[in-house]
């Protein structure tokens, strides 16, 4: 901890009431160094409590808080569209913006049987839009391209149908990235229908792609009428995610917002430190190093004999531990106990590599693997 945490830590002891012990875990990531659960095992930093610290206290839900207004404008800028809205969660983002790009029943929404929204959003496509899910499996095994949009979309209008009114992509999806060539073909096409079939992008972990050199954010600004980006999963920020669309898109937006429940009072607290992820962690370069090393583990296993359930892309790497000769009995236990590493739960079958985890760390992780896959 160098002096200047100290000085901060000693400060803050000094506030040590109201039930809380004497700690400033914000100056401190040591907990999570070992932590391969998933990128959203990140703790937020000391620049980003000082951020807190500075940020304007204005009523977001008013549209009257400086920084919350400058961070939406911000991330409109990076990704080329006209406005963005804060909110809670990539959940409550993916929601927001799919229950306003909806009107009214019948309708669906055509997304990866893998996405976000299609298992792990407590059916909220359903209970929030009224809308069904097609959840298509990509022919290619890897992505959806257009020609598995062309054949699950449902376009005509007759009293059978729920025609198709938002295409809903995932990128990066479990790691992988969606190629650029197959959004903006899938986009031009969607785009061309009549009415225009909505493109909703579930970006929690658009920043990856972006990293890993497969796009920029412009790019992808172009193809979608909306992009959900989460500053919680990679990129490190205690709360948060935005919603980026036209300004006819966004103000629509705060309604299903504020009856979500999602309007934020003094919304600058979330803004300052997203805003602080954004440029330390991504523009700052952080996520490469991290992709790095998920390269090296990913071949480190395979030169190991073990298998992978996917290509590594990004920072995921995901094993098949069946193919491998594995069982998990073999594996998760032996992580935890003889190397001090967190793999598993939520999700399991992969480690996930994130911008604060250790080399100290990393270096176990391959000694687990050589010891797991060489016994
Ligand atoms: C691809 C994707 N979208 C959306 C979300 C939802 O984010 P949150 O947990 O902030 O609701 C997640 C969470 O992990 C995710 O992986």
């Amino acid at each position: 901890m160098t002096p200047e945490h100290e000085n901060i830590k000693s400060t803050v002891n000094g506030l040590a009431l109201h039930g809380l012990a004497p700690n400033l875990a914000w100056t401190d990531s040591s907990d999570v160094s070992n932590d391969f659960r998933s990128d959203f095992f990140t703790k937020p930093t000391i620049d980003m409590l000082k951020a807190i610290a500075m940020a304007s206290l204005g009523d977001g839900d008013m549209d009257e808080d400086p920084t919350t207004n400058s961070l939406q404008q911000y991330v409109a800028d990076l990704m080329g569209h006209e406005a963005s809205l804060l909110v809670m969660t990539g959940t409550m983002g993916n929601q927001v913006a799919l229950r306003t790009a909806l009107r009214s029943p019948p309708h669906s929404v055509l997304a990866d049987y893998r996405g976000h929204i299609v298992s792990w959003e407590g059916g909220g496509v359903a209970s929030v839009c009224g809308a069904i899910v097609t959840n298509v499996v990509p022919l290619n095994g890897h992505h959806l391209t257009l020609k598995d949009v062309k054949k699950h979309s449902t376009l005509t209008e007759t009293v059978y149908d729920a025609p198709t009114r938002v295409i809903s992509l995932e990128n990066t999806l479990l790691g992988t990235i969606l190629p650029l060539a197959d959004i903006r073909a899938i986009s031009t096409w969607a785009r061309s229908q009549n009415p225009p079939i909505h493109m909703h992008l579930d970006g929690a972990r658009l920043w990856e792609a972006a990293a890993a050199g497969a796009c920029t954010l412009r790019d992808i600004g172009e193809c979608f009428d909306s992009i959900q980006l989460c500053f919680t999963k990679g990129i490190g920020a205690p709360i948060g995610s935005i919603i980026v669309g036209s300004t006819a898109f966004i103000t629509r937006a705060k309604w299903a917002r504020k009856f979500l429940g999602g309007s934020i009072r003094a919304s600058g607290v979330i803004a300052a430190p997203a805003r602080v992820a954004i440029d330390e962690v991504f523009l700052g370069g952080k996520l490469q190093a991290a992709h790095k090393k998920a390269r090296i583990a990913s071949d480190l296993w395979e030169q190991l004999g073990g298998k992978l359930q996917r290509p590594t892309e990004t920072n995921m790497v995901w094993f098949d531990l069946e193919a491998s000769g594995l069982t998990s009995g073999q594996f998760y236990p032996v992580a935890a106990t003889k190397f001090n590493l967190k793999i598993g739960e939520p999700v399991l079958g992969r480690v996930v590599v994130h911008y604060q985890i250790t080399d100290d760390a990393f270096g176990r992780l391959c000694d687990f693997f050589r010891f797991v896959l060489c016994k």
